[in-house]
């Protein structure tokens, strides 16, 4: 069952731990995904946050592109947000039921659904919902009650969240590790730190204690600032936790799932290479590719770095108007 992949390691989690690419909204679409699975692959990717009352309107194939998956890519979980709990009911039966990744065009169906319970952005908090449920857990409840009633135990079922909004909340997690879920992914600052201060990996003592106690099947996995392979490594052997999700470590090293990363001592000509790589699988895969030039640029700081010149390569790169003017700027440094 395609589902079962993060079933299959909660048997043997202590000795296989997961390592997970965070969702990163306009980042890790499947181009960039693709990317730093060639670079050592993740065992686990969320998709961009995808909006289930956005995907029960009209337009819904406007946001297939954010939950598309290439063959290449390892297990990928849909990470879902929204308001209506009735959307996530049925958002959850078509995730489930493989129905939507018929649709979308994927080989392979989802490996599981996760509710985001996280996002700090000014506007879904308005609209009372992501890291907003923190303070709302009727919402939050007929939320996870109605994407578990849409998935009938067929997908695993997770959520990623904060560890409070404005202070450490621990009734919020164990209000979440009551629901006997399958994953919890805690990005370990509050909301109101946003991403200001460093991780406070000291609470995953407490989350892992009242785990054990309140839902031993759920597996923890840690979130914020880990830059390496071996850092989370670290933190699995202190805290006993099952797994650790790294975000902006990959824009710092590709290779940040490597238990090798080889990314400092790669030349300039390899880093432009992988950018080089990066837009030609853009480009097959986008449908306006050159709508996407923008985008792009925001990972040049990525590859077109540490080494001379990188700078103004990137200053050319911000003036480009197509792909192929961005692949003849790369290509004149390789
Ligand atoms: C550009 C960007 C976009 C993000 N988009 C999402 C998102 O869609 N859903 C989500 O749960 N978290 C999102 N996050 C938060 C990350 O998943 C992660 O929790 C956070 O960056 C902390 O982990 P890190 O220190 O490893 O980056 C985003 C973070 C960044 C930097």
């Amino acid at each position: 069952m395609a589902g079962s992949f993060i079933l299959d390691k909660m048997t043997k989690y202590t000795t296989n731990p997961l390592f997970i690419l965070a969702p990163m909204d306009d980042v890790t679409d499947t181009a960039f995904r693709q990317i730093v699975s060639s670079c050592a692959k993740p065992d686990l990717c969320f998709s961009e946050f995808v909006n289930v009352d956005g995907l029960m309107s009209p337009g819904r194939n406007r946001l297939f592109s954010k939950l598309e998956q290439a063959d290449s890519e390892p297990p990928l979980v849909a990470h879902l947000w929204g308001s209506k709990p009735e959307n996530f009911l049925d958002i959850a039966d078509q995730v489930a039921s493989g129905a939507l990744a018929k649709e979308i065009g994927n080989l392979n169906n989802f490996a599981g659904i996760d509710l985001n319970m996280g996002c700090p952005a000014r506007a879904v908090i308005k609209g009372g919902i992501c890291s907003a449920l923190i303070k709302n857990h009727d919402l939050a409840r007929e939320i996870i009650e109605a994407t578990r009633a849409g998935n009938k135990g067929r997908l695993p079922l997770s959520v990623k969240t904060r560890l409070g909004f404005e202070k450490i909340d621990p009734d919020w997690i164990r209000f979440l590790l009551g629901f006997d879920l399958d994953m919890l992914s805690v990005h370990l600052r509050t909301v109101k730190e946003m991403s200001l201060v460093p991780a406070h990996y000291e609470e995953l003592e407490r989350i892992v204690k009242e785990r054990d106690e309140l839902s031993p099947s759920t597996l923890i996995i840690a979130n914020g600032d880990v830059q390496s392979r071996a850092q989370g490594e670290e933190l699995i052997a202190k805290y006993g936790i099952d797994g650790v999700m790294i975000g902006r470590g990959v824009f710092h090293d590709p290779f940040v799932f490597s238990p090798k990363s080889p990314w400092t001592s790669t030349t300039k000509e390899e880093r432009l290479k992988l950018f080089l790589k990066h837009l030609e699988i853009y480009n097959e895969w986008a449908k306006n590719p050159d709508k996407g030039v923008k985008r792009l640029n925001k990972y040049a700081k990525i590859y077109i770095n540490g080494f001379d010149g990188a700078k103004e390569l990137r200053e050319k790169l911000a003036k480009a108007n197509s792909i192929l003017q961005m692949q003849e700027i790369v290509s004149t440094g390789v």
